[in-house]
């Protein structure tokens, strides 16, 4: 098979930089699976984890940002690094040529759309298509579906795997699913998608979140908490892009429309 290279590391590798594993255990039991997760956050953010000390928190964070790119490349460098990004195809032709081939890896597509127009259906069929091989417009990954409305349909996925000519069965041993009931439960749902993706040997190829915003507006009410509303969204949107670099689709209702929500 060909090599990957990996897009993280995991915080394990800190302890060659003299990290002691009883830090690096709270640092995972807090979410921070990756020196990247650790570059990304915010120094307060690690301060908050019982047990670690500035002192330690300076030397995670220098021990990190050794261990990953965390500086300058040239521009050709950076081509280099994106050469590895692909498309991974909706299943609808049509819907691909608009979206300039499909769902662009290693980002956050965002569909919005009236109420029925079919968000759920095409969250169901893009984790069909993301386990299927490039030459079929998929990723050769599992998916990880995070369902906040309760739409989840695995007889629909049946039919979708069988339309495409693969196993029902296969298909459906590589979705891990959650019911969501809260932001809060998001994040920490989120946070073990994380874990799970760098610990399973298995790749992961796409995150589906149906949908995103429904949480936000009956977590939060009113022009008073949008602030607070926008802070652990934004902090969800950095979760999802870290760890694996890999395929992301998460379709909220469009903002603000009422009819669409609960
Ligand atoms: N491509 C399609 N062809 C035929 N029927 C479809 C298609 N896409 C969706 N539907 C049907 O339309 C209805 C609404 O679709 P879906 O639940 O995906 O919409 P949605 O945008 O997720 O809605 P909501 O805003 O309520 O979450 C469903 O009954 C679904 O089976
Ligand atoms: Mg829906």
């Amino acid at each position: 098979a060909e090599e990957e290279a990996m897009p993280y590391s995991l915080v394990e590798k800190l302890q060659d930089a003299g990290i002691n594993a009883a830090d690096l255990k709270k640092l995972k039991d807090a979410g921070f699976n990756t020196s990247q997760s650790i570059v990304f956050a915010m120094r307060k953010d690690l301060l908050s984890i019982k047990g670690l000390s500035d002192q330690k928190v300076d030397k995670i964070i220098e021990a990190a940002r050794k261990t990953t790119d965390a500086g300058f490349v040239t521009c050709t460098q950076l081509v280099q690094k994106q050469k590895s990004r692909f498309a991974l195809s909706t299943g609808a032709t049509k819907l691909d040529q608009m979206l300039g081939g499909g769902v662009e890896s290693c980002a956050i597509t965002e569909f919005f759309g009236e109420f029925r127009c079919g968000k759920t259906q095409l969250c169901h069929s893009l984790a069909v298509m993301a386990q299927l091989p490039p030459n079929m417009g998929g990723a050769n990954g599992k998916v990880v579906y995070i369902d906040t409305e309760g739409t989840f349909r695995p007889e629909r996925l049946r039919q979708i795997a069988e339309s495409k000519g693969v196993s029902a069965e296969a298909a459906m041993e590589n979705i891990v699913y959650a019911r969501c009931y809260t932001s809060e439960h998001l994040v920490q749902l989120l946070l073990e998608a994380a874990s799970l993706m760098v610990s399973d040997d298995d790749r992961f190829a796409l995150v589906i979140v149906d949908s995103i915003m429904g949480v936000f507006r009956v977590d939060y009410s009113g022009r008073g908490e949008l602030s607070e509303r926008q802070q652990p969204r934004t902090r969800d949107e950095q979760v999802a892009e870290d760890e694996r670099g890999v395929q992301r689709g998460r379709r909220p209702h469009q903002p603000g429309d009422g009819r669409s929500g609960r």
